[in-house]
């Protein structure tokens, strides 16, 4: 087994203003100084990238957006691109999120455009993938988080993973209170790493695979401690410097 770290993300989702996050980010910087071994980032809407980037420079805090475009630069009113989020210091970008997939229209080719675009600029992708309700209930659960996979793997190859961060995401489990078992999760982390695999072992190994959908301090260190879940893409506890810090502890000590 290859040595990979853990790391646990906060999506902000569409949460905030400039006097909560301020909040939020001195606890962060203060409570989290004591990281290490263990990564720690937030995600956050576009326009507080500055806030962010102002608040967390030099600290041991990464910081990423949610969404990026897919394209370089041009004439896309209302996009961003990947070289916006680098110039505010981002390391990471959210790509393919079940919210953006469901509501915003990122299909499977669109996803793997902004991974590439992501990647591409020195970005880390996060690519989330993740069934419905209706979807583990038909016993497809493999076959969609596959396809979400493959999508983005047949574009930039099995290498193209090296640089990225793979989160699970059951859809039912996102904001809904109700978390996967940890044994649930880890046979769909072990699923997709085994995916993996198959093209590198070595990259499968090294490969990071969050657990996203309700993670709370109170069940972060059981579902950390499954041996194919790397971490957390925490939503809602992300909000709470209390949860979001007892969160990135738990990773710490699994
Ligand atoms: P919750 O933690 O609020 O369930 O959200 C998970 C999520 O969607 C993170 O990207």
């Amino acid at each position: 087994m290859g040595m990979r770290g853990k790391l646990v993300a906060g999506n902000w989702k569409m949460h905030g203003n400039l006097v909560e996050n301020k909040a939020l980010l001195d606890a962060l910087s203060a409570r989290l100084s004591v990281l290490e071994g263990a990564s720690c980032a937030v995600c956050v809407p576009y326009p507080y990238l500055f806030q962010v980037q102002s608040a967390l420079q030099g600290g041991k805090i990464a910081w990423g957006a949610q969404n990026l475009s897919q394209h370089e630069k041009g004439a896309f009113t209302g996009e961003v691109s990947a070289s916006m989020l680098l110039d505010f210091g981002c390391k990471y970008a959210i790509v393919g999120h079940s919210e953006r997939r469901a509501l915003f229209g990122d299909d499977d080719a669109t996803v793997a455009a902004k991974f590439v675009a992501a990647q591409k600029a020195g970005l880390t992708p996060i690519l989330c993938v993740g069934e419905t309700l209706e979807e583990r209930e038909g016993n497809i659960t493999e076959q969609v988080v596959a396809r979400q996979l493959d999508a983005v793997m047949s574009v930039v190859g099995v290498d193209g993973l090296k640089n990225s961060v793979l989160a699970y995401e059951p859809v039912w489990a996102i904001g809904t209170g109700k978390t996967a078992s940890p044994e649930q999760a880890q046979a769909v982390h072990a699923f997709i790493r085994a995916r993996v695999a198959v093209a590198s072992a070595d990259v499968a190994n090294g490969l990071v695979i969050q657990y996203g959908g309700s993670v709370k301090a109170s069940n972060a260190a059981h579902l950390f401690s499954m041996p194919d879940i790397d971490g957390g893409l925490i939503g809602g506890a992300a909000l709470s410097a209390d949860e979001f810090v007892a969160i990135c502890l738990a990773s710490q000590a699994a």
